[in-house]
């Protein structure tokens, strides 16, 4: 897969971009990460990428003719306008991000981010040259790349190629809809705080079945919102009940999964 990211701080995208699973990816070809200066798709001595907005008030605005240019330059859209790759708006304002979001955004063989800073980002840009505007969360940052960044980050562990076998992304958080059980290693005991006698116990069926029913208690009790939308089987409505879930919640939950 194929990600290019459009920014004012080229070496902030760059720098993460080399540690790490990410950066371990690029290297073995499995990603392609490219990021690029916005301010070398600029037509001025100033290379000036904002400008004062129209109508008056405090800050800058990003310009839309250096983002545009960038488009273009980098083979993302077309003269004519036709995007050959997933353009996102990096945005407060933006669909805010979720596990089912970055399935869709790993499904696509190019992604382009575009940071945006300052006050604000010219409406062209969301207007006419991009496919969507992304959040990752309900608090303002002082620029798109850290977002893209945390993007980038969850959309590369979906890419084939990009965690190890043991590093399987698929039995993890929200995969099934439901939060994770609690992990354990070396040493058995410390302090006085042992480890469960099940995980000790080479039962791996009664370890499986342990580990279902702590991720069904751990959702219950930190993000019962979830438990609607999640895979469950009949005894995981059973385990729920006996777990403490309430009637509405159990009535709230889908056709049951085998
Ligand atoms: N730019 C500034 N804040 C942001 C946020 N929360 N999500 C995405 N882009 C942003």
């Amino acid at each position: 897969m194929r990600i290019d990211v459009l920014t004012v701080f080229p070496e902030m995208v760059e720098h993460a971009a080399s540690q790490s699973i990410v950066g371990r990816a690029r290297r073995s070809g499995a990603l392609d990460v490219r990021a690029w200066d916005l301010r070398d798709f600029t037509a001025d001595r100033h290379r000036t990428t904002d400008d004062s907005p129209y109508g008056g008030g405090v800050g800058m605005v990003m310009k839309v003719e250096p983002i545009d240019a960038a488009l273009r330059a980098i083979g993302a859209t077309d003269d004519g306008g036709t995007r050959d790759a997933h353009v996102v708006l990096m945005s407060p304002q933006g669909q805010k991000l979720d596990q089912e979001l970055v399935r869709v955004l790993a499904s696509y063989g190019r992604i382009v981010l575009i940071c945006g800073r300052y006050e604000g980002v010219d409406e062209r840009v969301r207007e006419h040259l991009v496919d969507r505007e992304v959040s990752i969360g309900d608090y303002v940052l002082t620029g798109g790349e850290l977002p893209a960044l945390v993007l980038m980050d969850a959309v590369s562990r979906l890419v084939p190629g990009v965690l190890g076998k043991g590093e399987s992304a698929d039995d993890e958080s929200f995969s099934e809809g439901l939060l994770e059980y609690p992990h354990y290693t070396r040493p058995e005991e410390y302090r006085g705080w042992r480890a469960p006698d099940v995980l000790l116990s080479g039962h791996h069926a009664e370890v499986a079945t342990w580990r279902r029913r702590e991720s069904l208690r751990r959702t219950l009790e930190r993000r019962p919102d979830l438990l609607p939308g999640a895979r469950l089987t009949a005894k995981d409505r059973a385990d729920l009940k006996e777990l403490g879930a309430n009637e509405k919640l159990l009535d709230s939950l889908g056709e049951p999964s085998e």
